[in-house]
C-alpha cells in the first residue's frame, strides 16, 4: 500500500504548478505584497520550516544582496535582544501556523512594532491572523507527520519573495521565472526515475551510521534529509557541510557507514576531492545525489539533471524525501505516523 507520505511527495510538482498559477502572472509579475522598504530580513521557524529558512537566507543574500539571518524559534525566544531596524522584516515560516515556539517568537517581535510576515500552509491560523504580511503556501492539507510537500511549497514561496525583491532592485527576473516555470516538469521527471532512488534506499537502510553531506543551500537540504530519516526510520542520521566534515567528524566513518553526498556544479571539484580522501581512508559506501553528469564516484549515483541551482535545490530535496519514505517501508516502520511525534508541536 502506498503511504500518505509518498502520495504527498508525488503531489509536489502539482503544488508548485498551483503556486506559479496563483502568484506569477504571464507578464512576469509576482503578486505578493511586501513592505515598501526592507533593509534586513530575519527568518524564524522550527523543524522542516527552519530548514526552509536556512535554504532561503543565503539566496536572499546572494541574489538580493540584503542581510538575512535565520534562527530556530526555540532559540530565538531565549535571546534577550534581537537585531531590529525601522525597516527590518521578520518572516515566520510554519506549515501549521500554530507551532508554540514560533508563535512566541512572533509575539516577542510584534511587541516591538517590527514588520512581520508569515509563510504558512494554514489560512486563518493564529500566525496568519497576527502577521502584517501573509503568504499562503497552499500545498493542500498535509496529513503525513513528516512534512514534505508543505516544505517544498514554503521554499518555493520564499524564492518568490526573493525574486520580487530582486525585481524591485531593477533586475529583469524573467529568466529566473522561466526556470521556476520548468520546475513542475523537472520534478515529474525525478519521480519517474524513482527506481534509482529505491535502489539507494535499499542500500542505505542496511546502515545505522549515515552521514549526509552538502554545501551552502544544500547543507540545510542534507539536514532535512537527515530529519526525514530520523522521523520515519528512527535512525540517528547526521548532516554536515562537506569541508567541516573533514574536521574530526569524519572519524564516525571508522564504523560501518554510508555517506550520501549532494553535489552540484558549484561544489563539484571540492566535493570530489573530499570524497576521494574519504574513500581512500575509510572506504564507506557512497551515494551521490548530483546535478553534474560526470560525477560517478558513488556506489549509486542519482543524477538530478539540471544546471540551475533554483531547480537542483528541489530535485535533491525530493530525492531525499523519497529515500526516507522508502527506507521506512523497508525497515517496517509506518512513515505516516511516527511513534511519539505530533503534527503540531505545542507546549
Ligand atoms: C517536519 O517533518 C516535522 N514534523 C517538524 O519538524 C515540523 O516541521 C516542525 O514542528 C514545525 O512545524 P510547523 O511548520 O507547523 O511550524
Amino acid at each position: 500500500m502506498t503511504s500518505i507520505m509518498k502520495k504527498e511527495i508525488f503531489e509536489e510538482p502539482g503544488v508548485v504548478k498551483h503556486l506559479l498559477d496563483s502568484y506569477v502572472t504571464d507578464e512576469n509579475k509576482i503578486s505578493i505584497d511586501l513592505p515598501e522598504k526592507i533593509d534586513n530580513i530575519v527568518i524564524v521557524a522550527s523543524g522542516s520550516s527552519y530548514n526552509c529558512a536556512a535554504i532561503a537566507a543565503p539566496l536572499f543574500i546572494e541574489y538580493v544582496q540584503i542581510p538575512c539571518e535565520y534562527e530556530y524559534s526555540s532559540e530565538f525566544i531565549l535571546q534577550k535582544k534581537h537585531f531590529i531596524t525601522p525597516d527590518s522584516l521578520y518572516i515566520f515560516v510554519s506549515q501549521s501556523g500554530e507551532t508554540s515556539d514560533t508563535l512566541k517568537a512572533l509575539n516577542i517581535i510584534k511587541e516591538q512594532g517590527v514588520k512581520t510576515m508569515c509563510i504558512t500552509n494554514s489560512k486563518d491560523s493564529t500566525m496568519w491572523k497576527l502577521c502584517d504580511y501573509k503568504i499562503l503556501s497552499d500545498a493542500g492539507e498535509e496529513k503525513s507527520i513528516a512534512s514534505t510537500k508543505a516544505l517544498t511549497a514554503q521554499i518555493f514561496c520564499s524564492i518568490l519573495v526573493m525574486l520580487k525583491l530582486v525585481s524591485q532592485n531593477g533586475v529583469d527576473i524573467s529568466g529566473y521565472l522561466n526556470t521556476m516555470r520548468r520546475l513542475p516538469a523537472y520534478l515529474e521527471r525525478i519521480k519517474i526515475d524513482a527506481q534509482k532512488i529505491e535502489q539507494a534506499a535499499r542500500l542505505t537502510a542496511d546502515f545505522q551510521n549515515i552521514s549526509i553531506l552538502g554545501n551552502k543551500n544544500y547543507y540545510p537540504i542534507a539536514k532535512e534529509g537527515a530529519l526525514k530519516m530520523k522521523e520515519t526510520c528512527y535512525l540517528n542520521v547526521m548532516a554536515y557541510p562537506f569541508g567541516e566534515f573533514m574536521h574530526g567528524h569524519v572519524a564516525v566513518l571508522n564504523q560501518k557507514s554510508i555517506v550520501i553526498a549532494i553535489i552540484d556544479e558549484e561544489n563539484a571539484e571540492f566535493a570530489m576531492r573530499n570524497l576521494k580522501k574519504i574513500k581512500d581512508e575509510y572506504n564507506p559506501k557512497i551515494i551521490c545525489i548530483t546535478s553534474v553528469q560526470d560525477v560517478k564516484s558513488g556506489d549509486i549515483n542519482i543524477y538530478i539533471k539540471t544546471k540551475r541551482k533554483l531547480k537542483a535545490i528541489f530535485g535533491s530535496l525530493l530525492t531525499l524525501q523519497l529515500m526516507a519514505c522508502e527506507m521506512a517501508n523497508l525497515l517496517d516502520k509506518n512513515p505516516d505516523s511516527p511513534k511519539g511525534l505530533h503534527k503540531v508541536v505545542k507546549d
